[in-house]
């Protein structure tokens, strides 16, 4: 992996995916799309980037022609809770533009790595120490995308020979780029309120247990996957991974050790509610640790030290 293209760049992960890769293979390396421009002055501008849109598969071709990479990371997407709002957009938008990205993929024989999500899970799941191997009857659009989409890539790998990988991230916390629409949303949105406004009203309800990574464990996880000899890995979309199971007042209680005085109360939304009941509780990453080592670094104290303090600062 020394020359790779990103799409969806400018999401939560992109952002943070494109700094890392530009710090490990240099600047000029890799080269960020995304469907519009950043602002002027946005770090991502110091290096290369393109406006792409992924459904556009004539425009992808023409990118990767004149880019020349090696490798494809594809992060467009629309997330479980803006997909349920439009599903029938959210079908074309995922899977065209997946299928797109594969098509490139295979033409120029790139690595290819996107990823899946918890979300590919579903109520018949086994909920608590989910395994890599399971039922997967997702009732969400978003999850009907993700476990098309690593049908998919499996596909491409076994039927034309494409280096396809993949991880079913959990919920991804990070305080650089705020989250795009997904069902894990709160465990941001906490600290930011927790440093602002020292309350929370959560959306998600009490008791509610989900999988969550720090955006740095997370990006570490698809760099030590792509890295990985491909000898060594028996699965391949997609890997369980995941650093903690926690539910609101878990983390409210991390918070506190730093701010006695935070408040949390809750003000239901039936519909990411109900997504995240269709969840895990806790998934098995014992494959990822196996195959290629995936060790996240973050638990819930230390993540919550990381982040206070980096909104703190903001
Ligand atoms: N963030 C999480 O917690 C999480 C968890 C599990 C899986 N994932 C998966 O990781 C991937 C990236 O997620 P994210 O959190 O960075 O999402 P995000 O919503 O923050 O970013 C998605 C990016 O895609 C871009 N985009 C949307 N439509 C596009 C189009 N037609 N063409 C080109 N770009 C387009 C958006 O502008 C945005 O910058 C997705 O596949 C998502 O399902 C994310």
């Amino acid at each position: 992996m020394k020359r790779i293209m990103i799409t969806g760049a400018l999401g939560q992960i992109g952002t943070e995916l494109t700094m890392k890769l530009r710090e490990i293979y240099g600047t000029d390396n890799v080269l960020a799309t995304d469907l519009r421009r950043p602002e002027e002055g946005s770090a991502i501008l110091a290096g290369p980037f393109e406006e792409l849109d992924v459904t556009d598969a004539e425009r992808m071709d023409q990118i990767a022609a004149e880019f020349k990479p090696d490798t494809l990371m594809h992060m467009a997407a629309l997330l479980s809770a803006t997909a349920e709002k439009n599903p029938v957009f959210a079908w074309n938008l995922n899977m065209g533009g997946l299928l797109n990205a594969l098509e490139v993929a295979r033409k120029y024989q790139l690595q290819f790595f996107t990823p899946s999500s918890i979300g590919a899970f579903g109520p018949n799941t086994p909920k608590d120490n989910t395994p890599q191997t399971t039922i997967q009857r997702p009732t969400t659009m978003y999850g009907v995308n993700k476990v098309s989409g690593e049908l998919l890539c499996d596909y491409y790998f076994h039927r034309f020979g494409v280096d396809t990988r993949g991880v079913r991230f959990p919920g991804l916390i990070s305080h650089v780029k705020e989250p795009g629409g997904g069902t894990t949303d709160y465990a941001v949105e906490i600290y930011f309120k927790a440093v602002r406004e020292g309350k929370y009203t959560s959306y998600i309800g009490k008791d509610t247990f989900m999988d969550m990574m720090f955006m740095d464990d997370a990006i570490d996880a698809i760099i030590k996957l792509m890295e990985a000899p491909a000898e060594n890995l028996k699965d391949r979309n997609a890997f369980n991974v995941t650093a903690m199971s926690i539910d609101p007042e878990m983390v409210a209680a991390s918070i506190r050790k730093h701010m006695p005085d935070f408040e949390l109360d809750y003000d239901v939304d039936p519909v990411r509610q109900a997504i995240a009941e269709s969840w895990p509780n806790s998934i098995d990453a014992s494959e990822a640790k196996a195959q290629w080592g995936f060790s996240p670094k973050f638990d819930l104290d230390t993540m919550t030290e990381e982040m206070l303090e980096a909104i703190k600062k903001k």
